[in-house]
């Protein structure tokens, strides 16, 4: 079979490796991927900037979706022919994040090889069903950006409908919240530096939206919109260079989730923090339970996932640059096989 593998860092450094098919143990499943997704964690991983110690050779990508093949002798939950997706944190089934279970996650070295291969064994407990009207590449989206932004919103949020969601930029986890939001009830404020994207954010249910290059200030135009009140929510993936403003767009009592750092370096002063008794959570991705409660709202609701492009597996490399240009809207997807 054919895997990608990190032999050393770099984009351009990424090998196409023939391994041999996996078999899967007592507790084991074997899964044929057809499609794997790209995130922002992926791409620091394969430049090494996510952990320049990590050990090689190792699989990328945390994120994908296939059929089961195979499974091992005492696997009852699974059977051949079921469409699935591994946990992006393998261990984590419920409960608290640990170091030792977020040491599980997809794509972080060569115990946890990731999903940019053609079989993978998974075990029985760490892979949930796909949707039934989800194509793989759909479900390949979902478990880290998807379930990323519903953890933030719905578990760590408590969400309610009628509630105001803002939301940064439109990479993979800020298009899922949006749509996660409108889905919910909520009203969405989003931001973007691009008008294209903008439009693209009003089409899919962004009440209003603000580019962040023309209105640097784009904090002081939240407040606008809301009436001078500010948002019940902020999805904040760009770190420390947003945060500031971030926290001046939240209304007292409201909620942060902390999920990236898209913007780079900067200061942030906790003072309006506490003032304001703004609540904040560090999101990690999320459980088994949670992607498997998100999944359920997914099907209801017959959500689709915002696909910017496909990229045939010959072309892994070519889609990491694409997410490296910042141009896409919502998930880069690779085709591993048709
Ligand atoms: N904590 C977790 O579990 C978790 C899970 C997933 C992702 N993350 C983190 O969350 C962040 C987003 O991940 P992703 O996969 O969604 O990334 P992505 O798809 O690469 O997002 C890129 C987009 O973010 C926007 N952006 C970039 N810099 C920005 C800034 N300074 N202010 C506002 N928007 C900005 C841009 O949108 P526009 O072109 O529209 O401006 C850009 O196209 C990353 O830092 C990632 O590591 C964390």
């Amino acid at each position: 079979m054919k895997a990608y593998e990190i032999r050393q860092f770099g984009v351009d450094e990424l090998v196409l490796a023939d391994r041999d098919v996996p078999k899967p143990d007592t507790d084991e499943v074997l899964v044929r991927l057809y499609a794997a997704s790209i995130n922002y964690r992926d791409l620091m991983v394969v430049k090494g900037t996510y952990n320049p110690r990590m050990k090689f050779p190792t699989v990328p990508f945390s994120d994908g979706a296939g059929e089961v093949i195979e499974v091992g002798e005492g696997v009852t939950e699974w059977k051949p022919g079921d469409r699935v997706m591994p946990i992006v944190a393998q261990h984590w089934y419920d409960g608290s994040l640990t170091e030792a279970i977020r040491r599980t996650s997809l794509g972080s070295g060569p115990h946890w090889d990731g999903t940019l291969r053609e079989y993978a064994t998974f075990g029985a407990a760490s892979l949930v069903r796909i949707p039934d009207h989800l194509s793989y590449e759909e479900a390949a989206t979902l478990p880290c950006a998807a379930i990323t932004a519903w953890h933030a919103l719905v578990e760590a949020g408590r969400l309610k409908a009628g509630e105001t969601v803002l939301t940064l930029g439109t990479g993979g986890v800020s298009v899922f919240a949006v749509q996660l939001a409108k889905m919910s009830g909520a009203k969405v404020i989003s931001t973007s530096s691009s008008s294209d994207k903008i439009a693209k954010l009003r089409e899919l249910g962004a009440d209003e939206a603000i580019n962040y290059r023309d209105v640097p200030e784009w904090d002081k135009a939240v407040m606008e919109l809301t009436g001078g009140t500010g948002v019940d929510h902020v999805i904040e993936v760009g770190g420390a260079g947003t945060l500031p403003r971030s926290v001046r767009a939240v209304r007292f009592g409201g909620h942060i989730g902390m999920i990236g750092a898209l913007s780079g370096a900067g200061s942030f002063d906790p003072v309006a923090v506490f003032m304001k008794n703004v609540r904040v959570s560090g999101i990690y991705i999320g459980s088994k339970r949670i992607f498997e409660e998100m999944n359920r709202a997914v099907e209801e609701n017959k959500m689709r996932p915002v696909i910017d492009r496909v990229f045939p597996f010959a072309e892994a490399r070519d889609a990491l640059k694409y997410m490296e240009s910042g141009s896409h809207f919502g998930k880069i997807v690779v085709r591993i096989s048709e």
